[in-house]
């Protein structure tokens, strides 16, 4: 006799194939439903070495959020001058940095939140303020040494805790790689160029080197339809500077006297605004590029702080003088806002894996980069 197969046998190993899959995906829908988020992280810290730090990586207690904290799961951080010259600095038993995480700049999804967390779900796409204290207004004495990656634990981390209030939410556009290079740099820019400076349309803008301040300087100025003229060592960096929309480059290694070629290609008009970065061997050049009125920012110090300031020159041409250090979450969300209008996007050199990040502080003592280095921590 015939043996009849049914259907249902006919297509019995497809069955039992689609049987083992679905068993197999209940299993891992069981296992991530009680699945425990593991009890480590891992995060860099500075470690005394030979008379100064290294980075080194450390397994650590996954943090828990407290009432108003969030846990964030940092994507990428970026470095600043700030950050390389810490690794560098002198090490002092009484004034040690050993155990701090380094980096203030980070942006990560937020994957926890403690009671009474209003500002923030789970998923939402953020970065750290500089300041983690330092919300809007003037600067206090409290929310000054509230810094990240100095007195404040740093981004270098899989995982970070922190106050609610300590974090923006990133622009829509910006990868989290872009967004981990704004807190520091950008946020000193456009403090510099629109809190301060009120900066305008027509302007004319100097921006000193091509490190991160700088290159945010430009991309905003040329967004605010000023003028920016960049200084730079290299001329393969003042191609690209021109690319991103410089008015003017100047190679202030090749030409001593760059503030004169600056005041030139203002038609003698001299600079409106100055984000100066340079400091000791800066200062003075850049006032004698300023224009009448014009605003200079006192930012940093590349060339060494401590510069004897010509106020004379300053009180004859009416300009005004700020000092800046960064600025509060009001301004990174004033900028957030800038950035997203324009559509602005970081430049961003190279992207280090989490792993090699003592890579990523040796790349900045090269000097070759323009923009920010990157540490990518989690794939996004
Ligand atoms: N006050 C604040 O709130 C604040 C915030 C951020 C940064 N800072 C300070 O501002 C400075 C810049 O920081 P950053 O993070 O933008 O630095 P960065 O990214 O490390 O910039 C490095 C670049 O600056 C240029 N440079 C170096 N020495 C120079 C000099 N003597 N004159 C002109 N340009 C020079 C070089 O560009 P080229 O290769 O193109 O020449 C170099 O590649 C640092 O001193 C930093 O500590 C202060």
């Amino acid at each position: 006799m015939r043996k009849v197969i049914s259907p249902a046998q006919q297509q019995f190993p497809k069955i039992r194939a689609s049987a083992c899959v679905v068993t197999a995906l209940v299993c891992l829908l069981v296992q991530s439903a009680f699945a425990q988020p593991a009890d480590t992280i891992r995060q860099f810290q500075f470690e005394p070495a030979d008379g100064s730090y290294q980075l080194a990586l450390k397994e650590v207690p996954r943090p828990v959020a407290g009432p108003g904290q969030v846990l964030v799961r940092i994507k990428a951080v970026s470095l600043n001058r700030r950050d390389f010259n810490m690794l560098h600095w002198k090490y002092d038993p009484e004034n040690s940095m050993a155990g701090t995480i380094p980096l203030s700049d980070g942006a990560g999804e937020v994957i926890a939140i403690g009671e009474n967390v209003t500002r923030f779900n789970v998923g939402d796409r953020v970065a750290g303020i500089f300041f983690e204290k330092w919300i809007d207004g003037p600067p206090s004495p409290e929310s000054l040494v509230s810094d990240r990656g100095g007195n404040q634990g740093g981004m270098l981390s899989e995982i970070i805790v922190t106050d609610q209030d300590g974090l923006v939410s990133i622009p829509e556009h910006l990868s989290f790689e872009e967004a981990a290079t704004l807190p520091c740099a950008a946020v000193t820019a456009w403090v510099g160029l629109f809190k301060r400076g009120q900066i305008k349309p027509g302007q004319f803008v100097l921006l000193e080197g091509t490190g991160g301040v700088s290159v945010f300087g430009l991309q905003f100025a040329k967004a605010a339809g000023a003028y920016p003229i960049i200084t730079s060592s290299r001329d393969e960096k003042l191609q690209k500077a021109t690319k991103l929309g410089a008015f003017g480059t100047v190679n202030y290694r090749k030409n001593a006297d760059w503030q004169v070629e600056v005041r030139r290609l203002t038609g003698d008009h001299g600079v409106d605004q100055v984000l100066d970065v340079g400091g000791r061997d800066t200062l003075a050049r850049a006032l004698e590029a300023l224009a009448y009125g014009g605003h200079i920012a006192l930012i940093g110090g590349l060339s060494g702080y401590g510069s004897d300031l010509p106020t004379d020159s300053i009180m004859w041409i009416n300009a005004t003088a700020s000092g800046v250090y960064v600025g509060s979450r009001a301004d990174f969300e004033a900028m957030n806002m800038f950035i997203s209008e324009h559509q602005l996007r970081p430049l961003i050199d190279r992207v280090f894996d989490f792993e090699q990040a003592d890579k990523a502080f040796e790349y900045m003592g090269n000097e070759s980069f323009m923009g920010k280095i990157v540490i990518r921590v989690a794939d996004a």
